[in-house]
């Protein structure tokens, strides 16, 4: 991991029990000033938990938390500079939008004036000025999810802390808001941390994405790399609908030639970029849906002849299940000219576009 000069969040062999119960273990991560970070996985991951920390909601076992320079490991939340929202909104259903807003800063005893203009701008950024002097009941989730935004904005911070903003909304609300939180960081330059399970909102959001499983940083790097260049099974097989294919099988060497063997498969690796001189391992053999393709004698590096067995028209794509090496595999095609089940088909890619990962541990080789 290179070291970010003067990071804007830095997290410190960070380690959180609840009881006996380990969820974050000797966690390190530092995020630039006015980065996108997304922090990706599975439920019951530990993705709440480190935003919880970062914001001062929980105390944490050991490490040290650092937000722009200063040691915020025992400040309380308001005293971090930060500004958290949250799956569910936790509006106050009695009180206005503008009242909403402004709470924070009256309890704050901010001047009456400096409320207004805050929360003019915030109002205007999130366009919800028509709706300030309505209450949370009257407006739909994405108004209500703005609201929970505008209050965060208001605080006027230098890190924005975001839970499952959208998860509680539905599936075209939910991308009109992403494309809107796109907008809103692209305006603001904040730093911004975004917990997520949904890879979509993940790859278009995010400058990094950290993926975690267990309660450990699994990659921490550009969208394009995780997907392309994951460090391990599980990270390959998190990113990507549909999933990424996976052989079982093992890593052989023919003369000066690796390749990779299943059944009567013989998969030639010369122009795949091994992480390290490798060696003949029970390995899998990872090539994502999209990076293979039919009938074309392009001259791939690897060819096959199999037959279909499913054909599910999926709208802008299709997909085509079929075996290959005895295994289920499957392909993607946007095309017009898509097979027909029980069809006789070439198939064809170059493992440059593939993944292989150790069977044993799992990680890239
Ligand atoms: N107060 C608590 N006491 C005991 N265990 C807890 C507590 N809060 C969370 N946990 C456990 O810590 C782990 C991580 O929980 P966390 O809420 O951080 O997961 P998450 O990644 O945010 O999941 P989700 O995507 O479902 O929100 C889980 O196993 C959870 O059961
Ligand atoms: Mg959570």
């Amino acid at each position: 991991m290179t070291a970010i000069a003067n990071p804007s969040v830095s997290i410190q062999d960070l380690s959180l029990n609840f009881g006996a119960i380990s969820v974050l273990e000797t966690l390190n991560l530092d995020v630039a000033e006015g980065e996108f970070i997304v922090l990706l996985g599975p439920s019951g991951c530990g993705k709440s938990t480190l935003l919880n920390c970062i914001a001062g909601l929980l105390d944490i076992s050991d490490g040290r938390i650092f937000i722009k320079g200063k040691n915020v490991t025992w400040e309380e939340p308001k005293d971090r500079g930060i500004g958290m929202v949250f799956q569910s909104y936790a509006l106050y259903p009695q009180m206005t939008v503008e009242r909403n807003l402004s709470f924070g800063l009256r309890v704050a005893g901010l001047p009456k004036e400096e409320i207004a203009k805050r929360i003019a701008r915030a109002s205007e950024i999130l366009q919800i000025e028509p709706l300030l002097q309505r209450k949370p009941a009257a407006l739909s989730g994405g108004q209500r999810q703005r609201v929970a935004i505008g209050r965060a904005l208001v605080r006027d911070v230098d890190v924005f802390l975001f839970d499952e903003p959208l998860s509680n909304l539905d599936a075209k609300l939910r991308s009109e808001l992403r494309v809107e939180i796109k907008l809103l960081h692209r305006k603001l330059e904040n730093t911004m941390i975004y917990v997520t399970h949904d890879q979509i909102e993940a790859m278009t959001l995010a400058d990094r994405i950290a993926v975690m499983k267990g309660g450990v940083i699994q990659q921490l790097d550009a969208p394009q790399t995780i997907y392309n260049r994951p460090v391990n099974r599980f990270v390959a097989g998190f990113l990507g609908s549909p999933a990424m294919n996976f052989l079982e099988g093992r890593l052989e060497k023919d003369g000066s030639n690796w390749h990779f063997a299943v059944e009567d498969v013989r998969i030639p690796l010369s122009t795949y970029t091994f992480e390290r001189e490798p060696t003949p391992v029970p390995a899998v053999f990872g090539i994502r849906p999209e990076h293979v393709a039919f009938n074309s004698g392009a001259g791939w590096p690897f060819t096959a002849t199999t037959s279909v067995e499913v054909v599910e028209p999926m709208g802008s794509d299709t997909l085509v299940w079929l075996k290959l090496g005895g295994q289920n595999f499957t392909v993607r095609v946007t095309s017009e000219r898509t097979p027909n089940n029980a069809d006789t088909v070439n198939i064809g890619f170059d493992p440059m576009r593939a993944s292989l990962f150790d069977a044993q541990t799992g990680n890239r080789l």
